[in-house]
């Protein structure tokens, strides 16, 4: 029978996720995103054999998949840093810079990538971009301060709205935005983020991920980012 191009996809995501287990080291922490293919790479994690000593979840969904694995989950209060978290993305670009929060987890996930020390990203090859800015990037705020961020971000050039029914794991709201101009994403997420009432906007540039597992038909094929001295003090 062909294969789909759903299948085809799904496919790339478990090669991307199987591929991640290379970083997973027994007897350790490590922090798991959320996502279809984190998902994914929660099942491998499972069926490997690798037992770490627990995992942080970067959403309550991540935790019940864990737990149900029979993953030990721990509160990151508890542990402080992971040496390795690992999380899909809704875009890459070649510099590692990400767009999340398709899934609207994009603040514990940002808080888990910022308190690791590698943040190995996997995707599908339809993740993979030249320049960030189709997906509609996602932004968490309170819930009170609606209005106020999306007069902001039309100033910015940016269409926002809000995702409907829908609440975060931290009782606030997500609003997608599109239009933005994002050839430089380091100043408009800092610009973003300052934003009264933004929890934390879905752009991953600050903190990008360490290693791209990206799925292709023919194999997983694997990015690194030249690491900066800074490494360990992300925002
Ligand atoms: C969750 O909030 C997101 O950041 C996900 O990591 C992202 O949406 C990728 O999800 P999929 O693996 O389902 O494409």
């Amino acid at each position: 029978m062909e294969t789909t191009g759903r299948q085809r996809i799904e496919l790339q995501k478990q090669a991307a996720a199987r591929a991640a287990l290379d970083f997973v080291a027994a007897g350790t922490y490590l922090g798991v995103g959320s996502g279809s293919t984190a998902a994914l790479f929660v099942g491998e994690l499972a069926a490997s054999g690798i037992t770490p000593k627990g995992a942080v979840a970067s959403s309550a969904d991540t935790g019940r998949l864990l737990a149900e694995a029979g993953i030990a989950v721990v509160d990151l209060r508890d542990v402080g840093r992971v040496p390795v978290y690992v999380d899909g993305a809704d875009e890459a670009d070649g510099e590692l810079r990400l767009i999340k929060g398709g899934g609207g987890a994009l603040t514990r996930e940002k808080i888990v990538a910022c308190s690791a020390d590698l943040f190995v990203c996997i995707v599908d090859e339809s993740k993979l971009v030249d320049r960030l800015g189709s997906f509609p990037l996602p932004i968490e705020i309170i819930p009170i301060a609606a209005v106020h961020v999306a007069r902001r971000i039309s100033r910015l050039g940016g269409h926002a709205s809000e995702r409907e029914g829908f609440t975060t794991d931290n009782g606030n709201i997500i609003l997608d935005v599109t239009g933005l101009d994002m050839r430089d994403p380091i100043a408009l997420e800092h610009e973003i983020d300052g934003i009264a009432g933004v929890v934390s906007c879905g752009i991953f540039a600050r903190r990008p991920a360490d290693v791209l597992l990206v799925g292709a038909d023919a194999g997983v094929e694997r990015f690194e980012r030249a690491r900066s001295p800074r490494q360990g003090e992300w925002p």
